[in-house]
């Protein structure tokens, strides 16, 4: 996103991971072409770059971002005032698995512990109704998740399994439709609860 070209490159350099360009053009069309979207909570804020970028589609959008990493989010806290986002994005030191919430959520963007994806979506689901949605980035986590020979990690590989498993599970769930898109950026994967 060139809006956020600097956050991007500083990501980068300092080895930050944050949505791939791909990736976050197919979320930011997905919240264009849904324009009943206005309250998200993020799962993984990094440095504010996919918040960011998020919110400036609309300006009826406000995001809870939650991030555990106290560097992340003081980075995150910085990019947010500067560019005057901090009326409507908010950022919270917390555990996912441990963020409560008596709103309900449009849409839930899950960027956080790969290996949590399943944890996530069963402690969201109270925050959300029939017909919000959920997208989860990473899906194939560079490869990795159908080609286990790309890494000699024990831990990635422990993680990819894991991804692996929500992914075939998930698929099946009948509580969502489902919107997979491996071909783009990292895997993306969109559900809307339909139950
Ligand atoms: C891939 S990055 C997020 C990138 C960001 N969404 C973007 O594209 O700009 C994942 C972030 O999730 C955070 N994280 C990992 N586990 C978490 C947890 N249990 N709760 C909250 N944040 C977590 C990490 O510290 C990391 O900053």
């Amino acid at each position: 996103m060139k809006q956020f070209k600097e956050i991007e490159e500083k990501a980068h350099a300092k080895h930050v991971p944050i949505m791939k360009e791909e990736g976050i053009e197919f979320l930011s069309s997905f919240i264009m072409n849904h324009p009943e979207i206005m309250k998200i909570l993020e799962a993984g804020t990094a440095v504010g770059y996919s918040a960011l970028t998020m919110a400036s589609i609309r300006e009826n959008i406000t995001i809870d971002t939650l991030e555990i990493n106290e560097e992340m989010i003081s980075i995150a806290k910085k990019n947010i005032k500067e560019r005057e986002m901090d009326d409507r994005i908010f950022v919270h030191q917390i555990d996912a698995m441990l963020y409560q919430s008596a709103q309900y959520y449009d849409l839930f963007f899950i960027d956080a512990a790969k290996s949590q994806y399943y944890k996530y979506l069963e402690h969201f689901l109270p925050m959300s109704y029939v017909g919000s949605y959920f997208v989860f980035d990473n899906m194939n986590f560079h490869g990795i998740v159908d080609d286990p020979e790309l890494s000699h990690n024990r831990s990635t590989l422990q993680m990819t399994r894991k991804l692996k498993r929500f992914r075939e599970k998930i698929l099946k769930d009948e509580r969502f439709e489902h919107e997979f898109h491996p071909e783009i950026g990292d895997g993306i994967l969109v559900l809307k609860r339909i139950k």
